[in-house]
């Protein structure tokens, strides 16, 4: 049966077409994030299926992985990793390309972020064609650590429990609208 939580995380979610280009429809996050009670039950959701799971590293894709992921560490308690877009890192890091629906873009992530052997979970609010996902665990297995899963708010109906990206598991809580 559906957790009753999930009706009011998808009724949260605007739906703007044609951002950030014609065709595009665009499900915007930020009117949940309006909403503490709904805010907290996503949150929650996700440290009810990743307690016990001794995850070592949450890490969050910027920008919107960034929302989503520290409470959730917080809550694990596991350590925060931003990934980011180029050149916003100080220190030294590795880079891992990946094409988008819009665009072409790459992540970045700082070098000792994460030891050899830690279990990561992959934070981000939404996986699409799952190019973004691809690109953070290349980036996490580069470093030597493992990824136990990726979870978003969002996926593509198309995508679901069963749904691997380069052989990891996808979880999320709701289809894209
Ligand atoms: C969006 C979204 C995911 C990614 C999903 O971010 O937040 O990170 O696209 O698409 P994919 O599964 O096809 O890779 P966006 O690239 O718009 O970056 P932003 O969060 O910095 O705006």
């Amino acid at each position: 049966e559906l957790d009753p939580r999930l009706k009011a995380i998808t009724s949260s979610i605007r739906v703007v077409p044609n951002f950030p280009k014609p065709g595009i429809m665009f499900n915007d996050i930020t009117t949940l994030l309006l909403k503490p009670k709904v805010f907290k039950d996503a949150i929650d959701m996700f440290v009810e299926r990743y307690k016990g799971m001794h995850i070592d590293a949450v890490a969050g894709i910027e920008a919107r992985g960034f929302i989503f992921g520290p409470p959730i560490a917080l809550a694990l308690n596991a350590k925060f990793v931003p990934l980011r877009k180029p050149k916003k890192l100080p220190g030294e890091v590795i880079s891992e390309k990946y094409v988008l629906e819009y665009g072409k873009d790459c992540l970045e992530m700082h070098v000792g972020a994460l030891q050899a052997h830690e279990r990561v979970l992959i934070i981000d609010d939404l996986v699409a064609t799952g190019g973004t996902l691809s690109a953070a665990i290349s980036l996490i297995e580069r470093a030597g650590a493992e990824v136990v899963e990726c979870a978003c708010l969002l996926g593509i109906p198309k995508f679901n429990d069963s749904c691997k990206v380069n052989g990891k598991p996808v979880h999320f809580l709701v289809d894209c609208l």
